[in-house]
């Protein structure tokens, strides 16, 4: 007989966990993440916009008035604070897996999951926004470039992979879902 203690067999291992969304600006990480959550009846957070809740201001604004290092100190208490939270489907900024804390934190409490998209798609969908300072410069698309080859060793830590394609967002949806169903704690 199972005892109370077992675990339901029938549920695979990631539903215990958070789904975190990892990858870079333009993946599609927020609206995806909306999707994936009403999907699995989970409730829904964005790292970003529970850091501009927190502070009271744009991303812009608290990169202008306070600068990138104290945001990315935001983040990492943001982030820190969510993955207490029982299981949800959190999307986070682009530079948060990066931080090497966070990183560990998350793929000890989360499933990662890098929504990995290409560079055109990622320039195409990151002109539609102005919110996102480290592209407010004149060399916007050179420096996007850089931050998929810079990024791309940390992403690629995440536990799951799966391509962030032009299209339905129900597809990206399916294909995680379907990721999800292989994750097993390592
Ligand atoms: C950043 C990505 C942004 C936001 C901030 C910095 C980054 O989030 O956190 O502008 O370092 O890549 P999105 O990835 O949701 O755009």
């Amino acid at each position: 007989m199972p005892s109370d203690a077992d675990p339901p067999s029938s549920l695979p291992p990631y539903q215990g966990r958070t789904i975190a969304l990892v990858g870079l600006m333009g993946a599609g990480k927020s609206t995806v993440g909306r999707r994936l959550a009403e999907r699995l009846g989970r409730e829904f957070f964005d790292s970003d916009a529970e850091i501009e809740k927190a502070a009271g201001l744009s991303i812009p604004d608290i990169f202008a008035l306070h600068g990138e290092a104290d945001f990315r100190r935001g983040e990492k208490q943001v982030i820190r604070r969510l993955l207490e939270r029982p299981p949800h489907v959190l999307a986070t900024g682009g530079g948060a897996f990066i931080d090497a804390d966070t990183r560990a934190l998350m793929r000890e409490r989360a499933v990662t999951v890098w929504l990995n998209a290409d560079l055109e798609t990622l320039w195409r969908r990151v002109q539609k926004r102005e919110d996102r300072p480290l592209l407010h410069r004149p060399d916007a698309k050179a420096h996007l470039t850089n931050l998929v080859t810079e990024r791309q060793p940390y992403y690629a830590q995440a536990d799951l992979t799966v391509h962030s394609k032009d299209g339905p967002h129900a597809q990206t949806v399916n294909a995680i879902l379907k990721a999800l169903q292989t994750w097993t704690p390592s």
